[in-house]
């Protein structure tokens, strides 16, 4: 049966720690893999702008001897011109594997109900889980365990960070998280992962406060205040989160050595300051990379390449 990768919360850690392998593979020795995927076709569904998601997939595919197709926003229009049903009946008849990106997360689910090859979530409001997987498996790669590392979040409780708590609970990090009021994240993905979470050993916790979420953690981590689809509402939110910033401030009360981590694109000025992303600490083009590494060995797994 054809196998997705619409959620985190669908592999288990074992499934998580060889995607991790494989990527670290793929990144050691490029040239082992060179044309797995020769004459295989990779669409690319895209309803929002991209650069990270679409450069690094389209690039990996190339890699593998592949090909993609993008279809962005005025391509195939999804369920204006015709049904989400009949795009996904139509495309498995053509392509091998699809990634999407949508506003709806419900497009995605759709999607891969019909289509009879795998469909990857490129990002959806509600869920980023590639970049998750590539965050997690960077934080592995710079501290060399996750099982006990602490992650505070600072910011937006969006897709970003119900990823990173899927993945991050499965794999035993603790995680804090500091939001303003009314940006917390989504009630139930919150409650599954602190299910899961007690059976990894991790913890995860909600402060108001982000000197409160840093103390002692060895990954800080933001994501924008306004999210691609939020344009409108702008100025509410950078009220809302003024007092969420990653600064100088906030780093000199943090472990020296903590990383600093953003799934990008930023605004420099808004959750971040310019000083912090290009600063010591920060690895956020390093995590940017990995987005390559991961996905590649996603597509191997998903299209049974991999091992
Ligand atoms: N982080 C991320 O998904 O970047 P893009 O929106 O540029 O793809
Ligand atoms: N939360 C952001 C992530 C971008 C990668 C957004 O949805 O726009």
């Amino acid at each position: 049966m054809k196998k997705d990768l619409i959620s985190i919360k669908d592999l288990s850690k074992n499934e998580i720690g060889e995607l991790f392998e494989l990527a670290k593979e793929l990144k050691q020795e490029p040239s082992a893999y060179y044309e797995k995927l020769k004459g295989r076709s990779l669409g690319l569904i895209f309803q929002k702008p991209s650069n990270r998601t679409r450069v690094s997939f389209e690039v990996g595919m190339h890699q593998f001897g592949g090909y993609t197709v993008y279809l962005g926003p005025d391509d195939i229009k999804l369920g204006v011109r015709e049904t989400t049903k009949d795009i996904a009946l139509t495309l498995s008849r053509y392509l091998d594997v699809i990634v999407a990106r949508t506003f709806s997360h419900q497009d995605i689910v759709e999607l891969a109900e019909n289509a009879t090859i795998p469909v990857i979530n490129g990002l959806s409001d509600l869920l980023h889980p590639c970049q998750a997987l590539a965050d997690i498996f960077t934080i592995k790669e710079k501290s060399d365990k996750l099982e006990g590392v602490k992650l505070a979040f600072i910011g937006d409780g969006n897709n970003v960070v119900h990823s990173l708590l899927y993945c991050g609970a499965k794999m035993g990090l603790n995680i804090s998280l500091a939001t303003p009021r009314g940006y917390e994240p989504d009630t139930s993905i919150l409650e599954e992962s602190k299910t899961i979470a007690e059976k990894t050993g991790a913890n995860i916790d909600i402060v108001k406060d982000k000197h409160r979420a840093v103390e002692d953690a060895d990954v800080i981590y933001t994501d924008v205040w306004v999210s691609m689809g939020q344009e409108a509402e702008r100025k509410k939110r950078l009220k809302a989160f003024k007092d969420f910033q990653i600064n100088s401030e906030l780093l000199s009360k943090a472990k020296k050595d903590c990383i600093v981590m953003h799934c990008l694109p930023a605004h420099r000025g808004e959750e971040i300051t310019g000083e912090v992303i290009d600063g010591p600490n920060s690895i956020v083009f390093d995590q940017a990379e990995n987005r390559l590494h991961i996905q590649k060995a996603i597509l191997l797994k998903l299209l049974d390449k991999g091992v």
